[in-house]
């Protein structure tokens, strides 16, 4: 019998917590995220989007990591930790057209390609958070 295709996987991604699974759960997030503010720290692209947070990042990459867990179907430590969140409604007070969408997404695909996830599940993620990033564009 032929290996089983990368994408192939069961249940498909966003199916319950697979996503969450296929992340490595709530450590694997926090790697993810911590690739991605440290693309967003040394990236040129990514300057305009960096100055929009505090110097200090650690409390964006606690709240990034918790809301991501919740969103991928795992545990919403997000709203138990900070409360509930509109994620539009929260980016509502920030200066962000498409080249910040782009830069976010930018730093995204970077921390992806660092990961040791399956390619498909790399970009199932970039194609899913594509959707949030571009309704919190403001302008
Ligand atoms: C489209 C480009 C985006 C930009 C430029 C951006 C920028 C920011 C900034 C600057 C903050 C800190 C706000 C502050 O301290 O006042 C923030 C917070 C946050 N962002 Fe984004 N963001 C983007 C997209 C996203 C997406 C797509 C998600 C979710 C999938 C997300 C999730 C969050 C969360 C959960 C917080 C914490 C909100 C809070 O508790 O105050 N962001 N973002």
């Amino acid at each position: 019998m032929d290996p089983p295709e990368d994408n192939a996987i069961d249940p498909p991604y966003g199916v319950g917590d697979s996503s969450y699974q296929a992340a490595g759960g709530v450590e694997g997030i926090r790697r993810l995220v911590d690739s991605f503010y440290d693309s967003m720290e040394s990236l040129d692209e990514a300057l305009r989007i960096r100055k929009m947070h505090p110097s200090d990042l650690s409390t964006a990459r606690d709240k990034l990591t918790h809301f991501l867990s919740g969103w991928m179907n795992g545990p919403n430590i997000y709203r138990s930790k900070y409360g509930e969140i509109n994620v539009p409604r929260a980016h509502a007070h920030l200066p962000i057209g498409l080249e910040e969408r782009d830069a976010w997404l930018l730093c995204m695909r970077r921390a992806l390609a660092e990961q040791p996830y399956p390619e498909s599940f790399k970009q199932y993620l970039l194609r899913e958070l594509s959707v949030p990033a571009e309704r919190c564009r403001t302008r």
